[in-house]
């Protein structure tokens, strides 16, 4: 299994372009087996994710074509099944996205029992209560759900959304536009890769209003057609790199952005003394030669502070004057990454959901694991201003959702190499 090797690499120093989101192309994607028309998706980022997710779509009839570097053209004239590879679905909890598009394009879907992961149970009842309420039969066993849908398609309804689930509001936008009728989603997540998905759909020809408020309101129609469609930026990894700047008290132009998906990210960092500036060419993150203080952090559904950035932000935290606490609301095991901290001396404890982060620690290079993928870039982080060398595993996680990830660290001075196994 391939590693990375992390050095202490003082200050970093540079610029670095955000890639397009992998938390807006998967479900972008999902959204192409909708029409028959070919859509083209550009700043596509090159992720393990995207050629999971790619295989799973050509698995019931996609043609999935990568027309130059970052550009996907996905046409799908018909869906040749309705039961994708099961091995590949398995590989990438993210497919379920395809749910709602495949019950809703075909009327049917049997799909393998999604599994959980690291961070949590990650449950899809709030997914399968609504294409319930659209009128699909679903039978679950322990291995699979067999969803089909009525006569006729599925028909419009009014789904309540016990938590604001990200996953659960675009795979219920995907099964409305083509049902019969109108379907409304209370209490529906706010982040912006639902207003990505919505805009996309909305120039195949569909009807949604009020995506990225709790309400949104989906008309169904007939068909969709084709479109051209450019991928938002990811703003998980543009506060990945706002934290790598942070924590090693450097200076980075950070382009290809957009501030107003992180700005709970600047306000926590500017409350701890970063300097962040808004220029025409992207974002100046300073901490050069910063005295950094403490702060709270609680994550919570969009517009609150991103639990993607929880890790990561714990990983900083380590290194400020001052104690801080990290309280993790949206999922009920995501502090995996705090006993590898603690392997390279972070010395934070956790009482249930929330994590005491003493500070003012000189970490120390260590053997870690990442956990998940936002909890290997954490990891990285830390290596960056751990003495010695940090030796990252499981690295895999990390390939899954940030492009050219070593290659963008390196350019901005960090020591860091891969070593396959
Ligand atoms: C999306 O996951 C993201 N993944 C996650 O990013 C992100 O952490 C999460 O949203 C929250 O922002 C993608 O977009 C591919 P949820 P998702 O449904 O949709 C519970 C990363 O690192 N829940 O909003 O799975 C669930 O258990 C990944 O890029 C139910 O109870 O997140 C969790 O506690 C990690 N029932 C909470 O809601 C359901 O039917 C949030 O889950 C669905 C979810």
């Amino acid at each position: 299994m391939a590693k990375l090797l992390v050095q202490n690499s003082g200050p970093l120093k540079g610029e670095v372009t955000i890639s397009g989101a992998k938390n807006s192309v998967l479900p972008l994607m999902a959204a192409c087996i909708l029409g028959e028309e070919t859509v083209t998706i550009k700043d596509v980022p090159e992720l393990r994710d995207v050629k999971i997710l790619t295989d799973v779509l050509t698995s019931i009839g996609a043609k999935v074509d990568k027309t130059e570097a970052n550009t996907l053209e996905i046409t799908t004239e018909e869906i040749t099944s309705t039961e994708p590879d099961y091995d590949l679905f398995n590989k990438m909890r993210a497919s379920i996205l395809i749910m709602g598009p495949l019950l809703s394009r075909a009327g049917r879907a049997k799909l393998p029992m999604p599994g959980g992961c690291a961070i949590g149970a990650r449950p899809i009842d709030l997914h399968l209560k609504g294409f319930k309420q659209m009128g699909a039969e679903i039978t679950v066993t322990d291995t699979f759900i067999d969803a089909v849908a009525p006569e006729g398609g599925l028909h419009g309804a009014r789904v309540y959304l016990d938590f604001p689930s990200v996953g659960a509001t675009e795979n219920i936008i995907l099964a409305a536009v083509l049902a019969n009728g109108t379907t409304y989603i209370e209490n529906a997540a706010k982040e912006p890769e639902i207003i990505d998905l919505a805009n996309l759909l909305n120039k195949m020809g569909a009807r949604i209003k009020g995506a990225g408020t709790d309400s949104v309101k989906i008309e169904g129609v007939e068909k969709l057609h084709g479109t051209f469609h450019r991928v938002i930026p990811d703003r998980i990894e543009l506060g990945t790199f706002m934290l790598a700047a942070a924590i090693t008290r450097g200076e980075i132009l950070i382009k290809n952005i957009v501030t107003d998906h992180v700005k709970p990210v600047i306000a926590k960092l500017e409350e701890c003394g970063v300097e962040i500036e808004l220029t025409d060419e992207g974002m100046v993150v300073n901490a050069v030669g910063k005295e950094l203080t403490a702060t709270d952090i609680k994550t919570l559904p969009y517009p609150g502070f991103p639990t993607d950035i929880q890790s990561p932000f714990m990983a900083f935290l380590s290194t400020v004057d001052g104690e801080s606490t990290v309280q993790e609301t949206v999922f009920e095991n995501r502090f995996m990454h705090v006993a590898e901290l603690n392997r390279m001396g972070a010395n934070i404890k956790t009482q249930d959901r929330t994590a005491i982060i003493p500070g003012n620690k000189k970490l120390e290079g260590a053997q870690v694991i990442a956990t998940d993928l936002r909890a290997g870039a954490a990891m990285v982080l830390a290596g960056l201003v751990a003495d010695g060398t940090t030796e990252v595993s499981e690295i895999y996680h990390i390939d899954r959702g940030y492009e050219h990830f070593e290659e963008k660290f390196r350019k901005l001075g960090a020591t860091i190499i891969r070593i396959e196994d």
